[in-house]
């Protein structure tokens, strides 16, 4: 059966894509260094990104990461599901230091996707997992999209349908004196972490993202982007939101729905592409809920490229 043949390969050091709730995921042993290093390979990341290590849940995540009462409270209220949890990493932690890019802490995540439960119940410990797109493009939200991307570079894809979320997991840090900090806004609404560790830290990562050498132009599609527009000018794709998809266009919700919208955004973003437009305007989306992470994804791809 897949499951076990998949866990087979990442026990032999192999790579797997696997479905979570949020986007694919390209993993690999998050103990064994070499197989790090070929996601590394595979994705064709220009630097060595420190990657999140999924693990089944809290008591697993203990193992690698001090966990401060507050990071514990994120943990026990979004896991499994889309949240991530950056934390001191444990002196005994058996996660490769390449994983970690050599930081003092770590990226944790328990994913909810049964698909992902069973890969790493099956496995049997930690399975470090970046997106499963090359570097540069949007994340995959499909079997057929990783496999699009990532193709012979990959030992085996698990195919578990459409991730239903479609955009990454939130991640905050919770340091030792439990400062919670937004790492990235994602599939876990800010005002719903505020509720429960108070507000979030502003991070230097978050800075505007039109500030130079701060965009990694990780999401981008090959088309330019004009973000808030409430029209399409002569020779643009239009991204609609809350109307229906225009002709030669997309929408990301006819209704105007946030959830449905981040559930669309990459593999309307690949439609486009896909098309062959050369430039592509967006509808204004309201950056309130999920449509924090969103327009912070739109405004990565929009962003000029390096
Ligand atoms: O939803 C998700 O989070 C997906 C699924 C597959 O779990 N994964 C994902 O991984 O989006 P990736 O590698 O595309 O993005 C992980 C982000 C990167 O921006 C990385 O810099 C950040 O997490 N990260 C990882 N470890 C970190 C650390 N110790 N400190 C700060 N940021 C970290
Ligand atoms: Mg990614």
């Amino acid at each position: 059966m897949s499951i076990s043949r998949a866990a087979d390969i990442l026990r032999a050091g192999g790579l797997v894509v696997f479905p979570t709730e949020t986007v694919y995921g390209l993993g690999a042993d998050a103990t064994n260094p070499l197989a790090v290093a070929r996601i590394y390979e595979a994705k064709g990341r220009p630097q060595f990104n420190p990657l999140i290590a999924h693990v089944p849940g809290l008591a697993e995540a203990e193992q690698h990461a001090h966990v401060h009462e507050k990071a514990r409270a994120l943990a026990e209220a979004f896991w499994p599901g889309p949240f991530t949890l950056v934390a001191r990493r444990r002196a005994e932690s058996s996660v490769a230091e390449l994983a970690c890019a050599g930081l003092a802490t770590i990226a944790l995540r328990a994913p909810s996707h049964p698909m992902a439960r069973e890969l790493l119940a099956a496995f049997g410990g930690p399975i470090v997992a970046p997106s499963a797109n090359r570097s540069g493009h949007v994340s995959a939200t499909t079997a057929q999209h990783a496999a699009d991307d990532l193709g012979a570079r990959v030992d085996l894809v698990l195919d578990g349908g459409a991730c239903p979320i479609g955009l990454e997991s939130t991640i905050v840090a919770v340091d030792d004196e439990g400062v919670a900090t937004l790492l990235r806004p994602g599939a876990i609404a800010r005002a719903d972490i505020e509720r429960l560790v108070g507000p979030l830290a502003a991070s230097a990562k978050a800075e505007p993202v039109t500030a130079p050498g701060m965009m990694e132009s990780h999401y981008a599609p090959r088309a330019s982007m004009r973000l808030d527009a409430d029209a399409p000018r002569a020779g643009e794709a239009y991204l609609a939101f809350g109307a229906p998809a225009p002709a030669g266009g997309a929408t990301l919700s006819a209704s105007g729905d946030l959830v449905e919208a981040a559930a669309n955004l990459y593999a309307a973003l690949r439609g486009l592409d896909s098309t062959g437009a050369e430039f592509i305007a967006v509808a204004p989306i309201p950056p309130l809920g999920l449509g924090e992470a969103i327009r912070d994804r739109l405004m990565r791809a929009a962003a000029p490229r390096k």
